[in-house]
């Protein structure tokens, strides 16, 4: 059977939940939106930072597997990725079983801003002394995954939601 799902991956604040949505939208009521750190939260009824405080990074990595089983197995899906997904090879091996595997780029300096304007409280990985250095730190670090791992690449920088969508759509043919 031809993939009928979409995964989108990419660093923190890439646009991926926005895109999500505006792509279950295009798609019409056939289609459901998911964000894997949701089903997380929802899993273990912590949000996201107190479930890195109080268990950490590894065990949250633990979490976000057990969540992707969970939507990787869901048809007419659009899925956003929780950022670090693609550390674990496994994580994307499940999803391209049934998604197109979409990443959304963006300037370490375009993710710092949209980064700091939901506050870096939010996101642990980068809620460090100086957030811009980490940003950059961990993109180059995290680089070589995200490429390997994606199917079509889109730069998100000065793109209209609607026309990163259309991009999109053109590409899956759905
Ligand atoms: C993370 C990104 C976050 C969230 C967690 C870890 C990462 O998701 O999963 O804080 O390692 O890049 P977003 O990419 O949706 O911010």
């Amino acid at each position: 059977m031809s993939k009928d799902s979409i995964a989108l991956i990419g660093f923190m604040a890439t646009g991926k939940s926005t895109v999500g949505k505006a792509l279950k939208e295009r798609l019409g009521k056939d289609y459901e939106f998911v964000e894997t750190d949701q089903i997380i939260v929802e899993m273990v009824g912590k949000s996201i930072p107190k479930i890195f405080a109080e268990e950490g990074e590894a065990k949250f990595r633990d979490y976000e597997v057990e969540a992707c089983k969970k939507v990787a197995r869901l048809r007419k899906i659009i899925i956003s990725c929780g950022g670090g997904i693609i550390l674990n090879k496994a994580n994307i091996e499940r999803l391209r079983q049934n998604n197109h595997i979409i990443l959304l780029t963006a300037t370490p300096k375009e993710i710092f801003n949209r980064a700091m304007r939901e506050g870096k409280e939010s996101r642990p990985i980068i809620n460090k002394k100086n957030p811009f250095k980490e940003i950059k730190n961990l993109l180059q670090t995290r680089e070589p995954f995200y490429n390997s791992s994606a199917d079509f690449i889109v730069d998100t920088t000065e793109k209209s939601i609607d026309s990163i969508v259309e991009e999109i759509i053109l590409y899956v043919k759905f």
